[in-house]
């Protein structure tokens, strides 16, 4: 991390530095506070602190009214529903069940009639700069048109269909229009491997798969048509019976039995196609992410609870507002491209723009050079980007945000991982200009939506915290039994009320969702976040202001964040043990990285002798290539270090600590004399 001193706030509430000696403290103990400017607090919904107790107060006084109310406001049901929650079978709670609605519905049709209709509902930016423009309405005819695709393919209500798209229009109206028929998407990003697509295919069940014969991205094209056919050809996907492929580059691909090019499928179908009611709590979706095990979990969501929450958090954490542009650079592949690209935005009637880039392409700038050229208000990113683009901007002056007028920005916002301070106040004066609130928004697949976060007109912001749970959010710190740990004592996030748009199940395994989310040590219907965190006692330095307010410390269980995307230690493992030729054993662990967040460290032991040298280097990328093809790219360890074996208890465990102290370069402090060959200690030192 870079050390320099940080630059003062333009009008911090910050304590007085009483002598040099604290002033030097203050790099190290966050002291800056930032009341929401006038110019974010005027006329915004949640206006000024005192607002928003009052609607935490009404959450909590009579939650089953509070959403209630929101949820007949903010969606439009063909049947209303008359129960609210039915906790009755916890951990699985039902929202609004006996109420039927569409999601595709609420997001598009709801708008025709109104000023919406012939906004623009989305600005694409494609890979090579081209802009193009969809209005609401055009929105809701090419989601029409697909819908009937899916339908002539015979694809209906409950079907399961996976999404493997580029970031494009296209990606949101496939969504779009599998939840306009009532299936179930399934969308898996880009980057992951021919093997997990192929797991996540049989697991799902999925009787489609809609994908691209290549995408773009920083000026390359990237092949995903012929990873479906490697994927599909592995076995196990009988039940996929098509295969839609949008032509997103002029580029020939091998067109297979089952495969329909978008041309084809769309031609001659109509541009109306009725949306169909389903249950509230009808799968909208599920999304894969990663647990503390081999398998990834399948996220399952429902429909109403979870737009509710996507409609509600646009109001509540970006203050969206009728002429705003919103810029959620997530991709589809990620929940943060579902509920802040895909459905959030649409919901609200939001013009948003749509990025098939990366940030660095044609060069570092162009998230900024995009700000400017679109007029974007709204900006959400997520702490890795910002810290590449830093370092970026620091080595050319010609990627700098300064280069581009930002004046259109009224809000900033992050997520997926801490912010480092530093980044943060590099975010707020060089883009934000010193005038944008930066909403550090804590959320997870599993919640759905933002569940920890600043509200831009209320909240006063401390750099490095997500500060306040949203209204209805019961968040606090536990130890392993559910007893609630002080503030300024650090232990387990947990939230002990259900919310609306909280992860229903794990697809196929109630059993796991129990085990995982809902400990029977803490009585079974308490929401284990798998994060530590700890909750402010309200420093003297800012006079209190930021009492109650949680810093995430990072996860608690095997699961590692790299550059805000998660990724289980087990599964690297067994990406990495299932090389059979060549591995005998595996242990993988995180490690901080400046840029990433976190880095893959991983500690392999092979089946021949212990390789040094070139040869080390050499295996060391034919295990990196490796775990690239059976997971994807993101789970490719930056460092590998081999050893003869690996450090064991007598019992036979891992020593994990030890690793992560060896992953750290950190001095081992724990006795290693039971260990059957301590020299593997110096071994595992070398990185390769
Ligand atoms: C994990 C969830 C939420 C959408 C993208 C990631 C970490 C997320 C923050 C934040 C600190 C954060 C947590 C969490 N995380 N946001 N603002 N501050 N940590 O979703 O892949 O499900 O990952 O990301 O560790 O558990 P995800």
């Amino acid at each position: 991390m870079t050390t320099a001193t940080p630059t003062a706030p333009a009008q911090p509430h910050a304590a007085p530095a009483a002598s040099g000696a604290s002033t030097i403290e203050s790099v190290l103990v966050e002291n800056r506070v930032f009341p929401p400017p006038a110019r974010a607090r005027d006329g915004a919904r949640v206006a000024g602190i005192e607002a928003y107790r009052a609607l935490r107060q009404e959450a909590e006084s009579d939650p089953d009214a509070f959403w209630a109310t929101r949820a007949r406001e903010l969606l439009t049901w063909d049947t209303p529903f008359t129960r609210t929650l039915d906790d009755s079978d916890p951990p699985f709670f039902r929202w609004f069940d006996d109420g039927m609605l569409n999601a595709s519905a609420n997001c598009l049709d709801r708008h025709i009639g109104t000023p919406v209709e012939d906004k623009t509902a989305i600005v694409f930016e494609a890979d090579d700069g081209a802009v193009t423009q969809v209005s609401y309405r055009e929105l809701l005819e090419r989601v029409g048109r697909f819908a009937n695709a899916l339908k002539a393919q015979g694809i209906g209500k409950g079907d399961r269909v996976i999404v493997y798209l580029p970031m494009t229009v296209e990606g949101v109206v496939a969504m779009q229009a599998c939840a306009r028929i009532g299936a179930t998407h399934s969308v898996v990003f880009g980057g992951f491997s021919a093997k997990a697509l192929q797991e996540r295919i049989i697991d799902i069940g999925a009787v489609a798969v809609v994908t691209a014969n290549f995408q773009k991205r920083g000026g390359k094209e990237l092949p995903l048509k012929s990873i479906v056919d490697e994927a599909l050809a592995m076995g196990g996907c009988d039940a996929v019976k098509t295969v839609l492929v949008y032509e997103r580059t002029p580029t020939a691909w091998t067109r297979n039995d089952r495969d329909i090019p978008f041309g084809e499928a769309l031609a001659g179908q109509s541009a109306d196609c009725p949306p169909v009611p389903v249950e509230a709590e009808h799968p909208l979706f599920v999304l894969y992410t990663s647990g503390s095990t081999g398998k990834p979990k399948g996220v399952q969501h429902s429909t109403a609870g979870y737009l509710l929450w996507a409609r509600m958090t646009m109001d509540w954490t970006f203050d969206l507002r009728p002429d705003d542009v919103f810029w959620c650079t997530a991709d589809i592949g990620w929940i943060t491209g579902h509920t802040y690209v895909a459905y959030g935005p649409l919901a609200a009637g939001a013009t948003q723009v749509v990025f098939e880039g990366i940030p660095t392409y044609p060069n570092a700038g162009r998230f900024w050079q995009m700000i400017e050229r679109h007029k974007v208000s709204i900006f959400y990113t997520a702490p890795t980007a910002i810290r590449s683009l830093i370092k970026a901007a620091e080595a050319d002056a010609q990627s700098h945000p300064d280069r581009s007028d930002l004046s259109s920005l009224r809000i900033l916002g992050t997520v997926g991982e801490p912010i480092n301070p530093e980044a943060w106040m590099w975010y707020h004066k060089h883009v934000g200009g010193e005038r944008c609130p930066v909403v550090d928004t804590f959320w997870q697949t599993e919640t759905g939506g933002h569940v920890i976060t600043p509200l831009p007109g209320a909240t006063p912001l401390v750099p490095g915290s997500c500060t306040l749970p949203l209204p209805g959010i019961d968040a606090a710190i536990v130890d392993e039994t559910g007893n609630e740990l002080p503030d300024g004592t650090g232990g387990m996030l947990v939230i002990r009320k259900p919310w609306p748009s909280m992860i229903r199940t794990i697809w196929g395994d109630p059993e796991r969702f129990k085990k995982s989310y809902f400990p029977a040590e803490m009585g079974g219907s308490v929401y284990l976040a798998g994060d530590g965190a700890v909750r402010s006692a309200g420093t003297a330095a800012m006079d209190g202001a930021d009492r109650g307010y949680f810093r995430i410390t990072g996860r608690i269980d095997d699961v590692l964040n790299i550059s805000g995307h998660r990724m289980g230690t087990m599964e690297i493992e067994s990406a990495l043990v299932s090389k059979t030729d060549l591995v005998a054993e595996a242990a993988v662990v995180g490690r901080p990285d400046e840029l990433t967040g976190e880095a893959i460290c991983a500690f392999v032991v092979l089946k021949g002798p212990r390789p040094t040298g070139d040869a080390a280097k050499a295996l060391a990328k034919e295990l990196r290539d490796w775990v690239a093809k059976e997971i994807g790219p993101i789970a490719k360890p930056k460092d590998i270090r081999f050893g003869e074996n690996l450090p064991k208890t007598r019992s036979g465990k891992i020593m994990r600590r030890l690793l992560r102290n060896i992953a750290r370069g950190e001095a081992i402090t724990q006795d290693t004399s039971t260990l059957e060959n301590p020299a593997i200690l110096e071994q595992l030192g070398e990185v390769n």
